[in-house]
């Protein structure tokens, strides 16, 4: 991939804002994300960051301005809940990812089998495959997730804070994962107040109060460089 391909951007915002009610939770917000890059938007609790990322999924509405994206996006929310008895396994979990290869309820092609077996790996839950995504732990479930969404083949991932509460060895294999998914062309965004994830980030996007102070649209200084350079 050539940098100006991998700089093109995979989803954009420009001037959104979101209120809810009278609350303003994002105001004024140009945001880009680059294919092969991981961009870490950071801030303090409330800053609007989750809000963010919802706007960038497609799953919330700007009250103002305009989104585009013209990608698969694969989003790891900041917490997930499901009903204790949800007959759903692992596998099921991240083979609803493959699905994203072949169509919806199809049954999976080779490739898109060994995209599932080869998540499940990566993120080491492979072991858990027949297991209750119910019955997983925070960290094992986040880990889950991030399996669907690279058995998806998105070429753009969202995560919500994806190494919150994890042991070291976790949120490692979750940095790792991220760093060589933006080496393959993906546009990574991720959420974290963790310092290594930002340490790691080509682009660092800082939010406070709703605003974004640092890494917005056109803002060069906050670019590290990215992997495909
Ligand atoms: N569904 C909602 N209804 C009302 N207000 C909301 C809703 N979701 C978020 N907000 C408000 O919008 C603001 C931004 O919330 P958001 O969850 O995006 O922050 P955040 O930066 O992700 O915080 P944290 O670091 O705690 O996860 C906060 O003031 C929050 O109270
Ligand atoms: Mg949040």
């Amino acid at each position: 991939m050539t940098t100006a391909a991998a700089l093109s951007s995979l989803a954009r915002l420009r001037g959104v804002g979101v209120s809810f009610g009278d609350r303003v939770a994002l105001t004024g917000v140009d945001l880009d994300v680059p294919g092969g890059t991981l961009t870490v938007v950071a801030g303090p609790n409330g800053a609007g960051k989750s809000t963010l990322l919802e706007v960038v999924a497609g799953v919330r509405e700007p009250t103002s301005g305009t989104r585009t994206a013209s990608t698969t996006i694969a989003f790891v929310p900041q917490r997930t809940s499901v009903p204790d008895g949800l007959p759903v396994t692992v596998r099921d979990v991240v083979t609803v990812g493959a699905w994203g290869r072949v169509g919806r309820w199809r049954p999976l092609d080779r490739r898109a089998r060994a995209a599932v077996d080869e998540a499940l790996e990566r993120l080491h839950v492979a072991d858990l495959a027949p297991r209750s995504f119910a019955a997983l732990s925070g960290g094992q479930r986040q880990r889950a997730l991030l399996a669907h969404g690279l058995a998806r083949g998105a070429d753009l991932l969202l995560l919500d804070e994806p190494t919150t509460g994890l042991d070291a060895d976790s949120a490692q294999r979750i940095r790792t994962t991220l760093l060589d998914e933006a080496a393959r062309g993906t546009g990574v965004l991720a959420v974290s107040h963790d310092p290594l994830l930002l340490d790691a980030a080509h682009l660092v996007v800082r939010l406070e109060g709703g605003r974004v102070v640092r890494g917005g649209a056109g803002d060069a200084e906050a670019r590290c460089g990215t992997v495909a350079s």
